[in-house]
């Protein structure tokens, strides 16, 4: 890459700052004063500023794959089946960004970049899940669309309101910004009908374009979607202020 991109990805300015830290003649390659930020090196070109070694800060990786029915998405198993993680067999440790169940198919992530699985499953953030599923006791009703809506009370509490659309008699388009245990499967179940088939389509900006087990790694730009865009609520949530502890 070129020695201005390198120096930028090292953490020690701006590309643009870095041109000009270059013409400097503040860079060396392999010992020498290079003043072309265009230089070609990689990292066993022994690049130092102001003599110190400037080692680029690795990319984060992030990995869209669509699950498979019966892969868990924990890091491991203790029933020994398959995981999202040996699934794609990755020489990097990476680890699944949220839950599916092993029986929901669908769009799941996996990262080594710790901040931005925080904020793409917090629920203080609000990131959209899109989740179609195939229902029982079909026609879906208009009442239990409205229930959705408006929040469902499961035994841990109501539910946020849900984005709901009947998209066929028995399927569903649901959007929720909460992450509870098999919150879908409840809030369906609560409103009279029971999941038969569920899968994730979309998790904030990013839709499910992969088929059956297939995995790609996201781009920078995609990566970036992902950081900036988390869904409705821009700033976090303030959380609830707790009452002061009475003195004894
Ligand atoms: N809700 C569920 O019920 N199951 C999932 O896997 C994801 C969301």
């Amino acid at each position: 890459m070129r020695l201005s991109r390198y120096l930028a990805h090292g953490g020690i300015s701006s590309r643009r700052g870095a041109e000009e830290l270059i013409r400097d003649g503040r860079v060396t390659v392999a010992g020498e004063v290079v003043t072309d930020p265009a230089r070609d090196v990689d990292e066993d070109s022994s690049v130092r500023f102001d003599g110190k070694q400037v080692r680029p800060v690795e990319q984060p990786v992030v990995i869209a794959l669509n699950k498979p029915k019966g892969v868990v998405s924990t890091a491991k198993d203790t029933h020994d089946r398959p995981t999202v993680v040996t699934l794609i067999g990755a020489k990097r440790r990476l680890y699944p960004v949220g839950r599916l169940d092993a029986d929901t198919t669908g769009l799941i992530l996996l990262t080594d970049d710790g901040e931005l699985a925080n904020r793409l499953t917090h629920p203080r953030y609000g990131v959209p899940k899109t989740y179609r599923a195939t229902v029982a006791k079909a026609p879906i009703k208009e009442e239990a669309l409205e229930r959705l809506r408006t929040g469902v009370e499961l035994e841990d509490g109501m539910t946020a309101p849900a984005e709901a659309k009947r998209v066929a008699p028995d399927k569903i388009e649901l959007i929720i910004r909460e992450g509870k245990k098999r919150q879908v499967r409840r809030m369906l179940e609560e409103v009279g009908h029971p999941v038969k088939s569920l899968q994730r389509v979309a998790f904030g900006p990013l839709k499910l374009d992969l088929g059956e087990g297939a995995f790609r790694q996201l781009t920078k730009v995609e990566i970036e979607r992902l950081r900036s865009t988390p869904g409705a609520f821009q700033q976090p949530k303030r959380e609830a202020k707790r009452p002061p502890r009475k003195r004894r």
